[in-house]
């Protein structure tokens, strides 16, 4: 009798080799979806951080390591007893005492100008903004389909809050020692996303499965915006700001939890062992917001797009370059922005023009 035939064989060899490459196999897998490490050591001592959404989720790894780094890191978020504490953990895992909590709420115009007024109060320059958050879908019962001002929640925090918050930054984010960086944090769905002016002025839901398009316009949106901050400081160099987008990947957030899904909470565990192979943990999906945070190299990088810690090329047309204007100059409207910029000016009595010349032009990364 051969060994392969032996019982020993059958009952033992193959149970425990079978086991192994499931196993390998899953490592595999896991390895694979989870993505690069942030390959830059580059400390941030000395730097301000300004990170929204940072309570939970992608956010809140992003904010951790940058803490770790020494930067003074500032928490933009809508619930402060949840802020606090993430806070009180970020320093305690960091050994960073410069974590600090503010109250914003991106659904909320006026919010965002009250939050640019304290940082202003407070902090000199701002050297990294992370526009970081989001929401996909969001229909649970405790959540309005609209803003404050009016507009559908995912365009309007998505896009709206932070480009108003960009915009009324901008002083602050040219004030440090290299350009200010501003990071995008988007999704590969934006290339499935198409901004229509007209359709968000009507601000019609029309259904449910107008959600996912209108999550994947909001994320396009933050293409747009981002081609056409870099294209606009690329051309008046004297106003030091890059802007550059990510892709997270699929992480296993909260991001669901505020979207109509029955028994969401029940599904999330049963499909955990799922959801574990086949996407990314928060820390991994943080990796390139980190990297575009900390990184020396990148100090001149603008308007690109990153994925997995490298700059990879445009899938679609990024700047289609009338569309990115009618988007910019409709957005300047419905967020009042100049009347907010004078109104923050006069407060703050200090001057320097704020417009950073002119349009998207199609022009490639550097
Ligand atoms: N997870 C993914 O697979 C994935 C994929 C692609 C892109 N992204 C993008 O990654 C970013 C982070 O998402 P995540 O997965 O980490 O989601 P998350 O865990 O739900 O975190 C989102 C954060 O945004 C905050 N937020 C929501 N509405 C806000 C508002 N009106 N004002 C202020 N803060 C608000 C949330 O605060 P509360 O805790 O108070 O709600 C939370 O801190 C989003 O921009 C998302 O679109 C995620
Ligand atoms: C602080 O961190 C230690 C380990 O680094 C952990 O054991 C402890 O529970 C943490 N405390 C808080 C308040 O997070
Ligand atoms: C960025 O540009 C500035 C000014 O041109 C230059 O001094 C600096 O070396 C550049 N940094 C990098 C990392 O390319
Ligand atoms: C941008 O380039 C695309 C082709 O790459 C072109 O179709 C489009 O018209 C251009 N937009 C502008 C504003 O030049
Ligand atoms: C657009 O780019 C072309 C060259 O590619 C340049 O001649 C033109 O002045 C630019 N227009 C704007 C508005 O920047």
């Amino acid at each position: 009798m051969s060994f392969i035939n032996s019982p020993v064989f059958n009952r033992v060899i193959v149970p425990i080799s079978f086991t192994a490459s499931l196993f390998g196999g899953v490592f595999l897998l896991r390895e694979y979806t989870g993505g690069r490490k942030c390959p830059s050591n580059d400390r941030m001592d000395g730097k301000v951080v300004l990170i929204t959404g940072a309570n939970t989720g992608i956010g809140k790894e992003t904010a951790k390591e940058i803490a770790k780094r020494g930067a003074v890191v500032i928490l933009g978020c809508r619930h402060m007893g949840k802020c606090a504490a993430t806070a009180v953990e970020i320093r305690n895992v960091s050994q960073n005492k410069n974590v600090k909590c503010h109250f914003i709420d991106l659904a909320n115009l006026d919010s965002v100008t009250e939050f640019v007024k304290e940082i202003k109060n407070e902090q000199q320059h701002i050297d990294v903004l992370v526009n970081n958050a989001g929401v996909m879908k969001p229909r649970s019962p405790k959540t309005t389909p609209n803003t404050d001002d009016g507009f559908e929640r995912q365009f309007g925090v998505n896009h709206l809050g932070h480009f108003l918050l960009t915009n009324l930054l901008l002083d602050q984010l040219t004030n440090g020692e290299s350009p200010g960086r501003v990071i995008n944090v988007t999704s590969d769905a934006y290339q499935k996303g198409k901004v229509d002016i007209d359709d968000i002025e009507k601000n019609e839901l029309k259904g449910d499965n107008r959600l996912t398009e209108l999550y994947y316009q909001s994320k396009l949106a933050n293409v747009l915006f981002t081609k056409v901050l870099s294209d606009r400081s690329r051309e008046n160099l004297k106003k030091r700001v890059t802007c550059n987008c990510v892709n997270p990947g699929v992480a296993h957030t909260g991001i669901g939890r505020h979207a109509n899904v029955p028994f969401y909470s029940v599904g999330v565990h049963m499909f955990k062992p799922l959801t574990w192979m086949a996407m990314r943990t928060p820390r991994q999906a943080a990796q390139t917001s980190i990297y575009l945070a900390c990184d020396s190299a990148l100090a001149n990088v603008t308007g690109a797009y990153f994925d997995d810690c490298k700059k990879v090329e445009d899938t679609k047309d990024m700047c289609d370059g009338v569309v990115a204007e009618k988007l910019w100059k409709a957005s300047e409207e419905w967020t009042n922005l100049n009347q907010r910029m004078s109104q923050l000016r006069e407060t703050a009595k200090s001057g320097a023009p704020q417009n950073i010349g002119p349009a998207c032009n199609n022009s490639t990364t550097s």
